[in-house]
C-alpha cells in the first residue's frame, strides 16, 4: 500500500502556539495506525465527519475499527452501515474476582479483544469494521455485561496505544476511529483513553467555542494525548482562525458548512454514498492526510 503523506497543517504562524502558549505539542507523533477520537458538543458534527474519515482512510489502505460510544446511533448512519445493533453480547463477559476480591469482568476466556472485534464488529461500506456501545445500560443494568466487554476492549487498546508500532499481537495493526458521546468529561478520563489524538469538533458558533475552550483546558489538566481542534460547518475564511484563537487549540483541520451533508442525513445516507465529490469529503480527505501514519498503514 503507498504510504500517506502527512501535509503540514495550514494555520496562519501568527496563529502557531508559541513555547510559552500552554499548548499542545502540534507534531503527530505517530509510529502506527491512527488512533483518533472525535469529541465536541452536542451536534458539532462528531459522528458526520468520523463516518467519512473512517471510510477514507480505510480506502488509504488502513485496517480500520470504527468506535461508536454513543449510545444515540450516530456513526452506524454516516458510515452506511445497515445493521444499527452491532455491540459485545453478555455471553462474550465473563466476572472474575480480583486480588483484592472485587468483584470485576473481563473478556471470557480464550477471547482475546482482536477476537472480539473481528467476531462482533460490523463490517461496513469500504471494510470499515464498526463496533458501538449499544443501548444504554437500563434501570435494571440490563445491558451492563455488554458494556463492559466494550470497556474491555478499550482497555486493551489504551494499554497497546504506548507500544513501539513494531509489536506484535493482534491490536497492532488496527487503525481506531472513535466519536464519543457529546460532553466534557469521558473524552480524556473515560471513552477516549485509547487515542493518541483527540479531535475537538467546534463549530464558529459561541455556544461550541465556549465548548471547545472547556475541553481544551480539561485536556491540559488530563495530560490528554495530542488534542486539536477540526473547524466544522465553515461559511466563511474567518471562521478557522475564530475556532483557534477562541479554543486555544491549533485547528488541523477545516470543514465546509456543505449542504450535500444535510440531504444525506435527511435521506439516512452515508455521505460518500450520496455525493463523493462534495467539500465536506474534500475536507475530511486532507484531513486523513494530515493525520494518517507515515508508514504504509495496511
Ligand atoms: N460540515 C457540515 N455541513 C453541513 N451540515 C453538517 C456538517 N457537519 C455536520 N452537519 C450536520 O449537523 C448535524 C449534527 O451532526 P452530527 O450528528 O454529526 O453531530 P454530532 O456531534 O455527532 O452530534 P451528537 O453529539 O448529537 O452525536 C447533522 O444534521 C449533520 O448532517
Ligand atoms: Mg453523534
Amino acid at each position: 500500500m503507498p504510504a500517506v503523506p502527512i501535509a503540514a497543517p495550514t494555520i496562519e504562524p501568527g496563529l502557531q502556539p508559541g513555547p510559552d502558549s500552554g499548548l499542545r505539542s502540534v507534531e503527530p507523533s505517530y509510529g502506527g495506525p491512527v488512533r483518533v477520537a472525535f469529541v465536541g458538543k452536542g451536534g458539532a458534527g462528531k459522528s458526520s465527519i468520523a463516518g467519512v474519515f473512517a471510510r477514507l482512510l480505510a480506502r488509504d489502505g488502513a485496517q480500520v475499527l470504527a468506535l461508536d460510544s454513543d449510545p444515540m446511533p450516530g456513526l452506524a448512519y454516516s458510515l452506511g452501515v445497515p445493521n444499527r445493533e452491532t455491540g459485545i453480547p453478555a455471553e462474550a463477559v465473563e466476572e472474575y474476582e480480583d486480588d483484592s476480591g472485587r468483584r470485576r469482568h473481563r473478556l471470557r476466556a480464550g477471547l482475546d479483544a482482536g477476537a472480539a472485534i473481528e467476531q462482533y464488529s460490523t463490517v461496513s461500506p469500504d471494510g470499515v469494521r464498526l463496533l458501538q456501545l449499544g443501548k444504554t445500560r437500563g434501570v435494571k443494568g440490563e445491558n451492563s455485561l455488554s458494556h463492559q466487554g466494550y470497556q474491555a476492549i478499550l482497555d486493551a487498546l489504551q494499554k497497546q496505544r504506548s507500544t513501539e508500532p513494531d509489536s506484535t499481537g493482534s491490536l497492532a495493526d488496527w487503525a481506531v476511529v472513535g466519536d464519543l458521546p457529546g460532553g466534557t468529561r469521558q473524552p480524556f478520563f473515560g471513552w477516549g483513553r485509547f487515542a493518541r489524538t483527540i479531535l475537538v469538533v467546534v463549530e464558529p458558533t459561541p455556544a461550541s467555542l465556549l465548548s471547545g475552550r472547556r475541553l481544551a483546558r480539561l485536556a491540559e489538566k488530563a495530560s490528554a494525548p495530542h488534542v486539536v481542534a477540526i473547524a466544522n460547518k465553515t461559511r466563511e475564511e474567518a471562521d478557522a482562525d475564530l475556532v483557534q484563537a477562541r479554543t486555544g487549540l491549533q485547528v488541523i483541520g477545516e470543514v465546509p458548512f456543505d449542504p450535500a451533508q444535510r440531504e444525506a442525513d435527511r435521506r439516512g445516507v452515508a455521505l460518500l454514498d450520496l455525493d463523493s465529490d462534495s467539500p465536506m469529503v474534500a475536507a475530511v480527505t486532507a484531513l486523513v492526510s494530515t493525520l494518517a501514519a507515515k508508514e504504509p498503514v495496511r
